[in-house]
């Protein structure tokens, strides 16, 4: 039996398609910051791989993996202190995916809910790849035997597959290898909702541009779509409770206190009684003093992207140094002949 240690280490992905938004700000980066911050390990990576299970422009998906990276730096990332890099640079991913393809059961992947939602009706028509996208993501985490996973509430289901499969290869194998991971699922805004309509997620993918705020929006964009937020014509309850039933109103609490770093309870209690028309121009102020200086800072880092492509280059050489004997080991448990002299 091959005892395995699971030091801690941190792991999350983000697909570069499309914005950042408020919601992967919110749910995500700021919390992979905080990681950052605390001293663990960190690993962040943008999943060029994930994202072309849509289809994708080859010209803008290169665009949306700098600019996320650029997110990433400008909102607290430290290219020193935590591995930053894209997916398909490190192979370690893909070819750990095609092991758990072979490990994950149809049956595990058929209750995947995402999948049903980004397939739509036309579930002939999606690629094998979006089907099979939860065993990639189980890779990616697996393959750095990461122990922490921070992601929004949407990927709670993916983590438990991830467990799963983590779990059956051991058992399957008789050994303690693979980490059982722990999703970190926390905050205020876990679930930022859209703008729009308090019941739906706010998503990159979402048609229309005022259902969410985009890292990239500037002061004046950024107070008009809080502006023109869908609204109640109540005023602010002065308990959480008061907000059951009210889910827009309770989405913009959640995003004034994933904001500011108050709870929902400590933002209610100071605006309690508040109109919208009081209360909106205050989280208006609070965003974009908060996300301003992220998107000038990012702007800045796009003006030199061959920068950006060599500190892309540097974390996946940090990267593969980690994910390349892990995966090796995992060949040798399973009975793949390894010979090639390296
Ligand atoms: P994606 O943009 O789908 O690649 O998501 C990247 C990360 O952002 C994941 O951890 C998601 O759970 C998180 N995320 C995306 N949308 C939201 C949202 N509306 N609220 C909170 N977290 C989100
Ligand atoms: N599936 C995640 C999303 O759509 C992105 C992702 C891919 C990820 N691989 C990951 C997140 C590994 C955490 C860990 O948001």
């Amino acid at each position: 039996m091959t005892e395995a240690v699971h030091t801690p280490r941190v792991f999350s992905g983000i697909q570069p398609t499309g914005n950042l938004t408020l919601g992967n700000y919110l749910g995500a980066v700021k919390r992979f910051v905080e990681m950052q911050n605390s001293g663990i390990e960190t690993i962040y990576c943008m999943v060029d791989l994930h994202a072309i299970t849509t289809w994708q422009d080859p010209g803008a998906l290169r665009h949306a993996t700098r600019e996320l990276a650029a997110g990433f730096i400008a909102s607290g990332l430290d290219p020193k202190k935590s591995i930053l890099f894209n997916q398909s640079q490190v192979s370690a991913h893909a070819e750990l995916g095609w092991v758990f393809n072979c490990v994950a059961r149809m049956g595990w992947l058929n209750r995947m809910t995402q999948f049903k939602d980004k397939a739509g009706k036309n579930r002939e028509a999606a690629s094998v790849g979006l089907f099979a996208y939860p065993n990639l993501m189980a890779a990616d985490i697996l393959v750095y035997h990461a122990t922490h996973v921070p992601v929004g509430e949407d990927q709670k289901q993916h983590l438990e597959l991830t467990r799963d499969i983590a779990e059956k290869f051991n058992h399957d194998y008789k050994v303690d290898w693979f980490p059982i991971t722990e999703p970190v699922i926390e905050g205020a805004a876990t679930r930022v909702m859209s703008l729009r309509d308090g019941t739906k997620k706010m998503s990159k993918s979402d048609p229309s541009d005022m259902s969410r705020i985009n890292l990239t929006d500037d002061a004046d964009t950024i107070a008009k779509k809080i502006r023109k937020a869908k609204t109640d014509p109540e005023p602010l309850p002065d308990s959480l409770e008061g907000l059951d039933d009210r889910p827009e109103a309770r989405n913009l609490i959640n995003i004034y206190a994933g904001l500011s770093g108050e709870t929902p309870k400590q933002v209610i209690r100071d605006h309690a009684g508040q109109q919208f028309g009081q209360f909106k121009p205050d989280l208006a102020d609070l965003a974009v003093a908060t996300l301003a200086p992220i998107s000038t800072e990012m702007d800045r880092l796009m003006t030199d992207p061959a920068e950006i492509d060599r500190l892309l280059g540097d974390g996946a050489n940090r990267a593969a140094a980690i994910a390349t004997p892990i995966l090796e080991h995992t060949f040798e448990i399973m009975g793949m002949v390894r010979s090639r002299e390296v």
